[in-house]
């Protein structure tokens, strides 16, 4: 990745309505790059999929509960982003019990192949997803990148560690003791 800022792309989001009626209260809303990383520092890690085990099971829900950890270290919101639509990542949100970190649906990858990590998962009938990496960003200019080693398509392993919140929080503070 060598982009310096995030590209401008335009997100659609579903929000609950509760002016719509029926079973499905829900409307379409755009939100663009500059919505969501416009005057904010803020966390923004990618992962191959929605419901996947290792981002079900440690990625998402670890930044979820060192949140508090995060905002100590200086970090305004955390972001979630994937090649899934709004409908999937509205789902995966709802299952986890989100209650801190927000999900971007990059539903036609056009973010992702924007910054560049766009890769083939067709080995397991995925089609394009992101590669998996965190970011720091500060008002949409990339401040540190976290990438996992071994970029390539149709990668048979998930690399798994740079991206992880401990990981990143473990720079962010050291970050700031080589600043004292
Ligand atoms: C996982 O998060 O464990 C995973 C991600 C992509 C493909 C398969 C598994």
């Amino acid at each position: 990745m060598t982009l310096r800022t995030v590209p401008d792309v335009t997100f659609k989001t579903r929000v609950r309505d509760e002016t719509i009626e029926g079973p499905n209260p829900f409307r379409w809303e755009d939100k663009t790059t500059a919505d969501f990383f416009g005057g904010k520092r803020v966390i923004l890690f990618s992962l191959p999929g929605a419901f996947t085990p290792t981002c079900s099971t440690y990625q998402l829900p670890d930044f979820e509960k060192l949140y508090d950890e995060f905002r100590a270290e200086g970090i305004d919101e955390i972001y979630c982003i994937s090649v899934n639509d709004a409908f999937v990542m509205n789902a995966w949100g709802k299952s986890q019990g989100l209650v801190n970190v927000k999900l971007i649906p990059d539903g036609s990858g056009e973010f992702t192949r924007k910054v560049g990590m766009l890769v083939a998962k067709d080995n397991l009938g995925f089609g394009m997803r992101s590669w998996r990496y965190a970011a720091i960003v500060n008002d949409g200019t990339f401040e540190k990148l976290f990438v996992e080693e071994g970029f390539s398509d149709n990668c048979e392993t998930d690399p798994y560690g740079a991206s992880s919140p401990q990981n990143i929080l473990e720079s962010l503070k050291a970050e700031k003791i080589a600043a004292e």
